[in-house]
């Protein structure tokens, strides 16, 4: 299977809608991708912060085979155990109450949007310049960018936003009419941006004394990413409304929002797929082997070997746990010249970004950082 067959494929069938890079794999395992001939490619951004196990984890395999086999689906008129089983775990690895389990990132955070409106019965979210949450027409208006929203205008109404770390522009902005402030503890898509030490206990502060909701968006930030379960934990602050994805189903899709005080009430939200058996068996796993494996504790150890590394080495690298993005002249050719070297990473503009699984080892790390050198030294 040739990539030019696979590209004419996706030209004639498949919508336009993305930049990909020059490369099809067939298959996954552990921290490694595999193309059609066979060669093998070293994953650092473990499909956008998502596949925290790695590909192929048994222990995945097994749970989805064994829910499979019992139940994938029926809806939400019949009661699961999975999914209330789940719903109890985030209850205690969150501090929050209760979880609206949904398909991935956008649906969580037009479930936390809903939510915020019913249960201020005030209607404006405030969200961040530079802020990425999702591209549904809710989460695409609390979205930062022309590129993103332009061509879908009028987006939803009484949504604004300010500049990201900034406390005072947001105590400008909150009103009477204010139900909510969505943030990301750190910025991913942007490039990984990374607020002062303080800001997000300042935003915890300022919206409880206006009584606004916090929403905090760890769509990617959490289960692990940061170096703490949830990059909340850091700053020790609790939100009102949590949304997560990504790495909670290690590449099965599943998203999340939990949270703590009003709620919905029945018919008001929902979707026939959220909550799924199958779904909700597998991220339970996931989450149960991040813990066992200590793998939050990896993720903040490996995290701080790759980015003393990497600073050593003169690169123009921030981060925290495995987020990590580095400066480079150009993303995207930093990018693809890893890829002739069986790197795998990604970019936003001129930063180059570093998610691998949450699994990765020293050696992996010295892999990555050892490619990552090589093309340093060319550049010299
Ligand atoms: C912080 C954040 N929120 C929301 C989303 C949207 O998630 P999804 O792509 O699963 O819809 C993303 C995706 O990158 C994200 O990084």
């Amino acid at each position: 299977m040739d990539l030019k067959h696979i590209r004419e494929l996706e030209e004639r069938h498949y919508a336009h809608t993305f930049k990909r890079l020059p490369l099809a794999v067939e298959r996954g395992q552990g921290m490694y991708l595999y193309d059609y001939a066979g060669k093998k490619y070293l994953d650092m951004f473990a499909g956008i912060a998502v596949d925290s196990l790695g590909h192929a984890h048994p222990k995945v395999v097994e749970a989805i085979s064994k829910q499979a086999g019992l139940l994938m689906h029926t809806s939400n008129w019949l009661y699961t155990l999975p999914q209330l089983e789940l719903a109890e775990l985030l209850s205690e690895i969150t501090g929050l109450d209760r979880s609206f389990i949904t398909n991935d990132g956008t649906e969580a955070v037009e479930a936390a949007f809903k939510l915020a409106r019913k249960t201020t019965g005030r209607k404006e979210v405030i969200s961040m310049e530079g802020a990425f949450h999702g591209r549904t027409m809710g989460s695409l208006s609390l979205t930062s960018g022309e590129k993103y929203r332009k061509p879908f205008e009028p987006l939803v109404p009484e949504t604004k936003s300010v500049p990201y770390n900034n406390i005072d522009e947001l105590k400008k902005a909150i009103s009477s009419k204010t139900a909510a402030v969505i943030v990301e503890p750190i910025q991913g898509e942007a490039g990984v941006i990374i607020p002062d030490a303080d800001y997000l206990k300042q935003v915890r502060e300022l919206t409880e004394e206006k009584s606004v909701l916090l929403i905090l968006d760890e769509v990617q930030t959490g289960f692990g990413r940061t170096g703490e379960m949830f990059a909340y934990q850091h700053s020790k602050i609790l939100p009102d409304i949590l949304c997560l994805a990504k790495g909670m189903g290690s590449g099965f899709p599943i998203g999340v929002i939990v949270y703590s005080g009003g709620d919905f009430s029945p018919g008001e939200h929902g979707g026939t797929f959220v909550g799924n058996p199958l779904a909700c068996a597998v991220s339970k796993t996931v989450i149960e082997t991040i813990r066992k494996d200590g793998l939050v504790e990896n993720s903040k150890r490996m995290g701080d070997y790759l980015l003393k590394k990497l600073l050593a080495s003169g690169a123009k690298a921030r981060g925290r746990g495995l987020m990590i993005g580095v400066d480079e002249a150009n993303g995207e050719e930093t990018v693809l010249e890893l890829i002739g070297k069986g790197v795998l990473t990604i970019y936003s503009k001129n930063t180059v970004r570093i998610l691998p699984p949450l699994i990765i080892e020293r050696k992996h790390a010295d892999e990555f950082l050892t490619a990552f050198g090589s093309l340093k030294k060319q550049d010299g």
